[in-house]
């Protein structure tokens, strides 16, 4: 069975301290729910000045367990060595995600972080096209489209948002919105193993108004249609998360609705302790 991914993203939130609480807390909540890791992934995008830190704080955990690991009679730095690749490949706490790249690798554009450099820094999914990155920095399908290359040329998963506003709901055209958005958004150029679509409308993302069950199911079986028609040979797995006013107490039934792989969570992440609970509840 596919695992859930489950993600955290705190937007522009957070401070160093706040990171450093947050993931105490995680691995606080881990200690009693280890098997989580098999179930699920917990992804986390927070703010890049704070990635390095907390790529920092998941390295110093799984040194730890791995010490802990270590058998009795034979303490020697190659054990400690499996241990370790163990931890980091299949038993790591959390996985990181940047909110955003830019498409180029390098170049004269003040205040942008390339996919190439948010590698370096720990992640490995990126957030692209989030409505608030389209609604603020104007970001386009097309733009969407080239950064998800970029992202993908570096080995790193997008989470490709996609959703539509009120009014147009209001029209009945979210399907054919969608379906024009993830058609422009999701790259063909590049092999991929897995893309994430997340599935967001805008009328729900802050707002505490969340769609009925089978307004998400129509939405996430139209997604994967056309995942599976459009673009079967450019991934070989596609994820479909649900975002948009995820609590802890809807969470678990928006989950178990067909084709429905995953959470993308924003106000409610903050509190770690509803983000475990959610992960948890999946
Ligand atoms: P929300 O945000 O959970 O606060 O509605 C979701 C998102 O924007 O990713």
């Amino acid at each position: 069975m596919k695992k859930k991914i489950i993600v955290a993203n705190w937007k522009m939130n957070g401070d160093f301290e706040f990171c450093d609480q947050w993931f105490l807390d995680f691995v606080k909540n881990l200690q009693n729910n280890k098997n989580l890791i098999e179930k699920v992934e917990a992804v986390l995008a927070l703010p890049f000045v704070f990635i390095d830190n907390m790529t920092a704080n998941i390295m110093e955990y799984c040194i730890e367990e791995a010490e802990k690991n270590l058998s009795k009679e034979q303490k020697n730095k190659e054990e400690f060595d499996e241990k370790l690749e163990e931890m980091i490949l299949l038993k790591k706490p959390l996985s990181l995600a940047a909110q955003d790249c830019h498409y180029e690798e390098k170049g004269a554009f003040t205040g942008n972080v390339s996919a190439k450099m948010v590698v370096e820094v720990g992640c490995e999914y990126v957030i692209l096209g989030h409505s608030e990155r389209r609604q603020y920095n104007f970001e386009t399908n097309e733009i969407v489209a080239k950064k998800a290359i970029a992202a993908l040329n570096q080995d790193i998963v997008p989470i490709i948002c996609v959703g539509e506003n009120k009014e147009i709901r209001d029209e009945k055209k979210h399907l054919e919105f969608v379906y024009a958005q993830l058609l422009k958004s999701v790259p063909k150029e590049v092999k991929a193993k897995k893309i994430v679509i997340a599935y967001e409308p805008i009328w729900s993302i802050g707002t505490g108004n969340v769609p009925n069950n089978s307004q998400i199911q129509e939405m996430a079986a139209l997604i994967r249609k056309i995942c599976d028609e459009k673009f079967k040979d450019f991934a070989e797995e596609f994820f479909i998360l649900y975002g948009g006013s995820v609590d802890v107490s809807n969470s678990k039934e928006i989950l178990a609705i067909n084709n429905v792989d995953g959470l993308l969570i924003g106000k409610t992440s903050l509190n770690c302790n509803d983000f475990f609970e959610i992960c948890k509840n999946s």
